[in-house]
């Protein structure tokens, strides 16, 4: 189980847990705004975009080619962007913050 939280564009602190999905279906489920999921997840429309708490970036994984390409289009992009569709949820998140990158 990990327990993260989702803080959104207008600074509201939303922490929700769950043992595995995605990261974008966490924030759905527990309706984080700014997370919209419009492609539902197969990494083609940057509306799950995530920055990711730098001491728990390397625990994500490293962005796919495509994500990363999705990324680069994106105005809001980071050294710690993710999309997260792409980033599974496992136990090693645990206490991970999250900020939302778009409104
Ligand atoms: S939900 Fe579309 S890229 Fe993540």
């Amino acid at each position: 189980m990990a327990k993260i939280t989702f803080i959104t564009q207008s600074g509201e602190s939303i922490a929700a847990e769950a043992k595995d999905g995605s990261l974008m279906e966490l924030a759905k489920n527990n309706n984080v705004s700014g997370i919209e999921g419009e492609c539902g997840g197969v990494c083609s429309c940057t509306t799950c975009h995530v920055h990711i708490e730098a001491n728990y970036y390397s625990k994500t994984g490293a962005p796919g080619d495509i994500e990363a390409d999705m990324l680069e289009l994106d105005d809001h992009v980071s050294e710690y962007s993710r999309l997260g569709c792409q980033v599974q949820i496992t136990a090693e998140l645990d206490g991970m913050m999250v900020h939302v990158a778009n409104e």
